[in-house]
């Protein structure tokens, strides 16, 4: 036998027992006096080894040439270590073992950085030695989470009669709006497999079948931008559901969210989850994903700007903008006049922002530069819209309407995060239903799907299909947790001819759709039951419960922000043998 236990699972009731251990040295200590201390580690913790060189000459030299990340095997017997040496922060800190025999299965080059080192490597390096990273407590946590997260989604579905269904990986391009990943096809001469940005199309399917109840932890793969919060291929919780409506799918998505955060991390939260709609979290928080753990919500003082004498503002307003502003609560003298002329203006500078105009409540008034071309009615107006008290910091942005609500939005995060408004602890979710359907996509002059073409229209804004298709709402549905887009879902379309009506507003032509998702069209056509579905972005979802920013940090091979597995080194060039199969020729390799 390998090991008769873990290093993790040895206590003091074991105290006299022949033990077995294998698994890697974490430190090694040698005393001299013929001692040499290793601490041995596996996945479930740490249990301290002592080697008595001297009574066990034998292996006198083997002990000590171990050295940090060997894997080695101890047979050998548990003692206590004695009253004064018992180490309270480990869960083995009562005992150790006395070992009289020592195997080393392998040797390790001195690794890359330290397993347990308080300083973190780089992240290229750590991606690069991503099998000696994954070694460290806060990833096997991370992956244990993981795991635990997926077992509660599978149970909670299992538990309701749905089924898991595998789609393709090799399929046609899917509508998600993102670049796909192409596979060449060797035995179709030019033609292409495109990897599933999401299974959409074919869970659909599933419901025109009859499966009524699909769920699947599904790979997607997008070729897009990187961010923190982003990977080119990421794991979806997918699912649809037949003959039901979009309360059905919020409620049992309550029911999830609530089962797994209090399966994986005790945390008991209120359901049903608050809903807001589109138009309300804009207006009060600039972005679609508000994160609610905080107030600072956004005001607008258009009309006082207007009637002012502020140039800047005024000319906002004239030419159909609009003048937003929060209120940063007690901050006034947290930022000094270079942070708010400099750093402040810059960051929403990064959204648009032309400026960023601030104000601080004193002595019942305000202060600023500014404040001048205000006269002192507009000034208590603007107190009062704001809920301005002595102390507090008032930042303002003009700008059109997208750039106040984006650069706001994003300022309002900052301020969340630097103010310290609320415990990063906590977990906030909530709904966002009634995003628009389409929206007017300015640099190609037509309207883009907001979600994706097969969202079905909310019925009382059918008449606005022809007259004003911008103000018509889908039926579709996010949640967000914590200012991150968890889940994404919304009604279908089942009907062939309000599909062709919603194509013709996105401008896909007949042949387009047919050449693209005729085969939904098709099936559509053949008895399609009501249906409406959500995915959810597992690793995102693993991310916040784990309480990083990183998406990395929850997948076990994660790729970089240039979508490079830097362990495998992957992507990479190919034998010209299979280029050959695939007749496929690569040019302007001689210019990079
Ligand atoms: P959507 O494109 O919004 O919807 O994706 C659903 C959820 O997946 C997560 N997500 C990602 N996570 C990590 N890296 C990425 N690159 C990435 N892209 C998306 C997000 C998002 O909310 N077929 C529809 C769902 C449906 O209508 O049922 C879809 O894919 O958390
Ligand atoms: P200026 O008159 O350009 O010197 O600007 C006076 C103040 O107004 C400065 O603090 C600018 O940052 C701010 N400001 C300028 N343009 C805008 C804008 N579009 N929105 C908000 N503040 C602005």
């Amino acid at each position: 036998m390998l090991r008769t236990h873990t290093c993790g699972k040895l206590r003091r009731a074991d105290e006299g027992q022949t033990v077995t251990l294998s698994g890697w040295v974490n430190s090694y200590r040698d005393h001299g006096e013929n001692l040499v201390f290793v601490d041995l580690r596996d996945r479930y913790g740490l249990t301290q080894v002592v080697f008595n060189t001297e009574e066990d000459s034998e292996i006198d030299e083997l002990a000590r040439k171990l050295r940090r990340e060997d894997v080695i095997n101890i047979e050998g017997v548990v003692r206590y270590r004695g009253d004064d040496l018992v180490n309270p922060r480990l869960e083995t800190g009562e005992i150790e073992v006395r070992a009289h025999s020592l195997k080393v299965f392998s040797r390790s080059l001195t690794p890359p950085f330290e397993i347990d080192g308080t300083e973190l490597p780089n992240e290229e390096l750590r991606l690069k030695y991503r099998f000696v990273d994954l070694r460290r407590a806060p990833l096997q946590e991370n992956m244990v989470l993981r795991h635990k997260l997926t077992q509660a989604v599978r149970g909670y579905f299992n538990d309701r009669e749905f089924l898991e269904i595998e789609t393709p990986i090799l399929g046609r391009s899917t509508p998600e709006g993102a670049r796909d990943y192409l596979v060449p096809s060797r035995v179709h001469h030019g033609a292409f497999y495109a990897l599933p940005q999401s299974p959409q199309i074919y869970k659909q399917i599933l419901m025109v079948s009859g499966y009524d109840r699909y769920y699947q932890i599904a790979r997607c793969f997008r070729d897009e931008d990187l961010r923190a919060d982003r990977q080119p291929e990421f794991t979806q919780i997918d699912l649809e559901m037949a003959f039901v409506e979009r309360d059905d799918i919020l409620g049992l998505i309550d029911g999830l969210v609530s089962h797994v955060v209090k399966e994986v991390k005790d945390i008991d939260l209120q359901t049903p989850l608050p809903r807001y709609t589109y138009a309300d979290v804009m207006e009060r928080y600039g972005t679609d994903k508000p994160d609610l753990r905080f107030g600072l919500e956004l005001v607008d003082i258009g009309e006082v700007a207007a009637a002012s004498d502020f140039g800047v503002f005024k000319s906002v307003i004239e030419k159909g903008g609009r003048v937003r502003g929060i209120n940063a609560k007690g901050a006034a003298e947290k930022y000094s006049r270079r942070l708010l002329d400099k750093d402040l203006k810059d960051f929403v500078g990064e959204y648009g922002a032309k400026g960023l105009a601030y104000m601080k409540v004193a002595g019942g008034k305000l202060e600023s530069t500014i404040a001048k071309f205000f006269s002192e009615e507009q000034q208590q107006q603007i107190i009062q819209m704001m809920n301005g008290e002595d102390g507090d910091l008032l930042l303002f942005v003009a700008d059109d309407a997208p750039v106040t609500s984006a650069a706001l939005a994003a300022l309002r995060n900052r301020l969340g995060r630097e103010l310290e408004l609320y415990d990063p602890a906590e977990f906030c979710a909530l709904w966002v239903v009634d995003f628009p359907l389409v929206t007017w996509n300015e640099d190609e002059q037509r309207y883009d799907a907001e979600h994706h073409p097969f969202c079905e229209p909310n019925s009382e804004d059918r008449e606005l299909l022809n007259t004003d298709p911008g103000k018509v709402r889908a039926d579709s549905y996010d949640l967000v947790i914590n200012g991150y887009e968890a889940a994404s879902g919304s009604v279908r379309i089942h009907d062939s001819e309000v599909q062709q009506t919603v194509f013709d507003l996105l401008n896909i032509k007949a042949e387009e759709a047919e050449e693209r998702f005729g085969f939904l069209l098709e099936a559509l056509r053949y008895g399609a039951p009501p249906h409406a579905g959500i995915a959810l972005g597992l690793d995102r979802w693993v991310m916040l419960l784990a309480g990083n920013d990183n998406i990395r940090e929850v997948v076990a091979f994660p790729k970089t922000q240039r979508a490079s597995d830097l362990l495998s080194g992957a992507p990479a060039k190919v034998d010209e043998h299979q280029l050959k199969d695939l007749r496929i020729e690569i040019e302007g390799l001689d210019e990079e």
